[in-house]
């Protein structure tokens, strides 16, 4: 399952929440793929720490091939890196990407993430791939909500986030009209979540009255989480067993539960309907 983590709005959690869930995941025996398309390369540092410094092959080089003109274009894969995480790779990115994005839409090379990563997954057998997105909608982040199976939406309990998660909607939509039908809201991450404050839960309760999906838990807030970029390695790994922690391993917890849910329940209608009639 390929998700992506998007918010035109800066600073509302979209590299804590990929990393962190990417790192859980891989926790939890998944072999996961962490793709950053933000030039700021936030969730290249946090996963690679400082040998993100000296690192070849990042995603600029996968769309700088594309601009080529060499007919064996540079793949995907040669740009996957190994963490200090078993299970969790990822594909690093690079300053390079704000220069070469005026290209890469004057050539319309939109749909060739989404159809590189496609065949990326199935060769190299990822169970689960989560990319961050940079803070606007502009060709990497499109491309990459062009080439998810579903989005996650961070928000950040501030007064501004409603306005911008109605946005997000509206993107969504003409993502799904234009390139990609299939796209799903998984829902809305809640990020720094005070309890004691009333502003947050308002604003929660505005997003559920308008129908959108609001995940649980909620992630509270915690300086524990910007110690973790300081270090280079993502909370859930540096401390389990911190607050925080917890509240992500119980949110992938039930990300994953409720897709395997929902693979149980059309199998079970497969197997009501008999082999021939479900596609089998
Ligand atoms: N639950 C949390 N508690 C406390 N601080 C947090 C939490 N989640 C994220 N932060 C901090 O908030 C800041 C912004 O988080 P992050 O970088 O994940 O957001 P972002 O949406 O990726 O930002 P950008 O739009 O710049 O890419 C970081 O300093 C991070 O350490
Ligand atoms: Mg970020």
């Amino acid at each position: 399952m390929k998700r992506v983590i998007f918010n035109q709005k800066g600073g509302v959690g979209k590299t804590s929440i990929t990393c962190n869930l990417a790192a859980q995941f891989a926790k939890m025996g998944r072999k996961v793929l962490a793709i950053d398309l933000d030039p700021q390369a936030n969730t290249s540092q946090y996963l690679l720490g400082d040998s993100y410094n000296n690192v070849e092959g990042t995603v600029a080089d996968f769309f700088s091939e594309l601009l080529s003109f060499k007919i064996f274009k540079g793949s995907l894969a040669a740009a996957i890196h190994k963490t200090a995480i078993p299970g969790l790779f990822v594909i690093p990115s690079s300053k390079d990407l704000a220069e070469l994005q005026q290209k890469l839409e004057n050539r319309y090379k939109i749909m060739k993430l989404a159809q590189a990563l496609e065949s990326l997954v199935s060769e190299e057998h990822f169970d689960d791939v989560f990319i961050d997105t940079p803070p606007s909608l502009n060709f990497f982040s499109m491309s990459a909500l062009i080439a998810a199976d579903s989005i996650l939406i961070p928000f950040d309990c501030d007064a501004f986030s409603v306005k911008a998660i109605h946005q997000v909607m509206n993107i969504v939509d003409e993502v799904r009209e234009d390139h990609n039908p299939h796209l799903k809201v998984e829902g809305i991450v809640i990020n720094q979540f005070q309890s004691q404050a009333k502003l947050p839960q308002e604003s929660i309760n505005s997003l559920m009255q308008s129908g959108l999906s609001v995940l649980t838990p909620y992630l509270t807030h915690s300086v524990a989480m910007k110690e973790s970029h300081e270090k280079s390695m993502p909370l859930v790994f540096m401390r389990s067993n911190h607050k925080l922690s917890q509240q992500y391993q119980e949110l992938a917890g039930n990300l994953l539960g409720s897709r395997q849910k929902k693979k149980a329940g059309k199998r079970n209608q497969s197997l009501l309907k008999g082999p021939a009639e479900a596609g089998l």
